[in-house]
């Protein structure tokens, strides 16, 4: 069975990472996303909320699962037995960054592959933080995130204000 992880802090899931998975998932025939609970980064969303968006975003998509994960991206795979991380790729700026993940990943373990799928154009300008601070000033989002993510980023701003 060909099997891959698609792994991301998804804080929150945005459409560019559905459009990733939805192509992915015509590939591979099964992908479990993993919801990074240790990343470098500090979430507006907890784990909980980050994993329920991401599980009612897919829902539809019978060949794909969700789980929350800590610790290393690659005990993580190990443990699901994937051969394969998958990763979109936005623009030049990803390059280096992403470059480094899978060589340490790779330094990790040699016989799991990293594997790169261009976002769609439409979505080459997006990120979770760039859709937090368009809606923290009260700009429009829609189109670009799932409907309940649009929900609750605006309902968190609205408290916030
Ligand atoms: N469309 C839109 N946005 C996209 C995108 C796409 N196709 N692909 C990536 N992004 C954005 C994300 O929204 C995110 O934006 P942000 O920085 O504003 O939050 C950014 O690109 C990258 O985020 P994401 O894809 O969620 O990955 P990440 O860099 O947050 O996650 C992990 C990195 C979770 C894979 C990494 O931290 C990890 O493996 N953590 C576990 C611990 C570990 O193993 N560390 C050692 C790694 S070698």
């Amino acid at each position: 069975m060909r099997l891959g992880i698609y792994p991301g802090t998804f804080d929150p899931v945005t459409n560019g990472h559905l459009d990733i998975l939805k192509r992915a998932s015509k590939l591979f025939d099964k992908i479990i996303i993993g919801v990074a609970v240790d990343s470098d980064k500090k979430t507006l969303f907890d784990i909980d909320h980050r994993v329920e968006f991401m599980k009612d975003a897919v829902k539809d998509i019978s060949n794909i699962e969700v789980e929350a994960f800590s610790g290393l991206l690659m005990h993580f795979t190990e443990s699901k037995g994937a051969k394969i991380i998958i990763r979109g790729l936005r623009a030049v700026s990803d390059f280096e960054y992403e470059f480094q993940l899978a060589l340490m990943n790779k330094n990790l373990n040699d016989s799991v592959e990293t594997m790169f799928l261009t976002t769609s154009s439409e979505y080459t300008f997006l990120s979770s933080t760039i859709i937090k601070s368009v809606v923290k000033l009260n700009g429009e989002i829609k189109g670009l995130v799932p409907e309940k993510v649009e929900i609750a980023l605006k309902d968190i701003y609205k408290k916030g204000d």
